[in-house]
């Protein structure tokens, strides 16, 4: 379906066209005015120049040639050049009655659909999931979700980090700890233990303590370097250590990720890469684009028309040893040659920017990409507490994601059994469900780029532009309409929408209407909280029209019967996003 402002654009342009105009100017937005009317038109203020002649003629020339339009209820020319607009009922019922019956509400398909690589999460193993993690998680689980919606081929990665210095810190200080352990038996030619000699929280121990050693002990650091270097060359018994690593973290994100419903197509780290460098290093030689400096071999990335100082990729560090950009650059050569994707969007921290940029630089300039093919770093910003420092426990340290997301479950499970005899299980599930949106919604209801701060009290709140509210509107719908079912079982089938009886339906019709256009823009922007947007006017638009409308007890069946479906349409769109942001909604709350 044609997005419902285009319609009404096509219309204007028509006018302006017939009143001797350029049609162009008859482009029409929103009002920013919607005490006065619904849509405007800015055209003839443009046109005054263009035309030596003021606004306001050519705005009543325009609106005396719209005259019998099956779209417009009023078009008005109002000092100093503005046309303001108001659409006839029957128009807007007829469009939603079109969303009713289309799939996906009238989204088009898109002409070109294209393939697309989601690089989002990014968790490194043997560390527990922090805040930290919470960003990437949620905004390229959503980012994925639009891009699929919007009727795109789309792959969702998970990029473990797996394959630098901290798994050669883990093996150094386990080696200081069990030398014993027949993976550091170089002579060892049998197969290894299936079991690990360690579990997930002595993993979560060993590595910040291996950390801190290597910062005070340069020959302990020195080992740990060559470690690395072993494990990234194929000494067996580090190769065995490291696959104990990442099974047992693993299994442990999977846990906490879907906790989080995060879902990812493809458990894909750094180290699955590593027999695509050596061939990589060797190309990028071979072909002089890069060279030793300092030891190191590097590609220079910049370019005539930086403003800024961009230094060279560096491919390998002066031991040989792969690092972050190499096997990044390598991903690349493998999802082309496995995906051949149109794009790979990068959701990490905006603090990787440069990094980024000289990464992809890099990747065209040594063509391992096609020129066409998008390379796209969405930055997202720093999650903070509400005194506005970066996310702490009450203690000062970095928190949990586990014990972050427990404490919301708490506060919500208290919310909802405040006063009220609710089951127990029933309480405790409702409480995670809502919980999450609380934690989606005040993440994703934000610009990725911005920081944020991180309140609980605010996002586990039932009212104003938050999670938990959208829910609840969702909630009341469901509970509206499963008592106009059980009065009768019959309306419900005879649901059919009618022409708005009232200024607040209307109003929520026309949020309805605007479905595509936001889908579409949400995706092109690759941008979540365009979603949150309009789920937030479209939940208060619904509330408004809810408390001026008396829906259960109304006599008059047809009426009912508009409403009815009026709000079956609202609620298949409200759950329709909240799926594309990543949560979804109870029977109760
Ligand atoms: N593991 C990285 C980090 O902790 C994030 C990975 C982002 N994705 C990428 N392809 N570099 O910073």
């Amino acid at each position: 379906m044609k997005k419902f402002l285009d319609l009404i654009s096509e219309e204007m342009k028509k006018a302006f066209g017939a009143a001797g105009y350029d049609r162009e100017l008859g482009k029409v937005t929103l009002s920013n005015r919607p005490d006065l009317c619904e849509y405007q038109c800015n055209g003839a203020m443009a046109g005054a120049k263009l035309y030596k002649k003021a606004p306001i003629m050519i705005a009543k020339e325009v609106a005396e040639n719209c005259g019998e339009s099956g779209i417009f209820l009023s078009v008005e020319a109002v000092p100093p050049g503005f046309l303001n607009l108001k659409v006839k009922e029957g128009f807007v019922t007829e469009y939603l009655a079109g969303m009713a019956e289309s799939e996906k509400f009238g989204l088009e398909k898109p002409e070109n659909p294209c393939k697309i690589m989601v690089d989002y999460g990014g968790p490194n193993v043997a560390k527990p999931l922090h805040v930290g993690h919470l960003r990437p998680a949620i905004i390229g689980e959503s980012i994925k979700r639009i891009a699929r919606y919007a009727g795109h081929d789309v792959t969702g990665d998970i990029h473990l980090g797996d394959w630098g210095l901290p798994m050669g810190l883990i093996i150094t200080e386990l080696r200081e700890r069990l030398p014993e352990l027949i993976y550091f038996d170089g002579t060892y030619e049998g197969e290894y233990p299936k079991k690990a000699p360690f579990t997930i929280s002595e993993l979560e121990e060993i590595y910040p303590t291996a950390s801190a050693k290597s910062k005070e002990d340069a020959a302990y650091k020195e080992r740990a370097m060559e470690a690395t270097f072993k494990l990234q060359n194929g000494e067996r018994g580090y190769r065995a250590l490291w696959k104990h690593i990442i099974d047992i973290s693993v299994a442990d994100l999977k846990k906490n990720y879907e906790k989080l419903d995060v879902e990812f197509d493809l458990w894909k780290g750094e180290a699955d890469v590593h027999d695509v460098i050596p061939g990589m290093v060797d190309y990028m030689k071979k072909e002089g684009y890069a060279y030793i400096s300092e030891g190191a071999l590097v590609v220079d990335v910049k370019e005539d028309t930086d403003t800024k100082e961009i230094p060279p990729c560096m491919v390998l560090k002066s031991d040989g040893a792969a690092l972050y950009n190499t096997t990044d650059l390598a991903t690349i050569i493998k999802r082309m040659k496995d995906y051949h994707p149109d794009r790979i969007i990068y959701v990490a921290d905006k603090r990787q920017n440069l990094y980024f940029e000289q990464v992809f630089r890099c990747a065209r300039k040594t063509k391992l990409v096609e020129p066409e093919t998008e390379l796209l770093h969405i930055g997202f910003g720093t999650m903070n507490g509400k005194d506005g420092k970066p996310f702490k426990t009450r203690d000062g340290g970095v928190m949990r994601l586990e014990y972050l997301i427990k404490e919301i479950e708490e506060e919500m499970y208290r919310k909802i059994t405040d006063n009220r005899e609710v089951e127990e299980n029933d309480a405790r599930r409702t409480a995670q469900i809502v919980a999450l949106s609380a934690i989606k919604y005040g993440d994703l209801s934000n610009q990725a780029f911005k920081d944020y701060a991180f309140d609980i009290d605010k996002f586990t709140s039932f009212e104003g532009d938050t999670g938990p509210y959208i829910l609840y509107t969702i909630v009341r719908i469901k509970s509206i309409l499963n008592k106009i079912k059980e009065q009768d079982e019959q309306l419900m089938e005879k649901a059919r929408l009618r022409e708005a009886g009232s200024a607040a339906e209307k109003a929520l019709m026309l949020e309805v209407s605007g479905f595509n256009a936001m889908i579409e823009d949400a995706y092109k922007e690759s941008a979540p909280h365009k979603v949150c947007a309009y789920i937030y006017d479209l939940a208060n638009a619904f509330n408004r029209f809810y408390h001026e409308t008396k829906i259960i007890s109304q006599e008059d069946a047809e009426k009912k019967a508009g409403w009815v479906a009026l709000l079956l349409l609202t609620k298949r769109i409200l759950e329709t996003c909240i799926d594309m942001l990543g949560f979804s909604a109870p029977e109760r709350m």
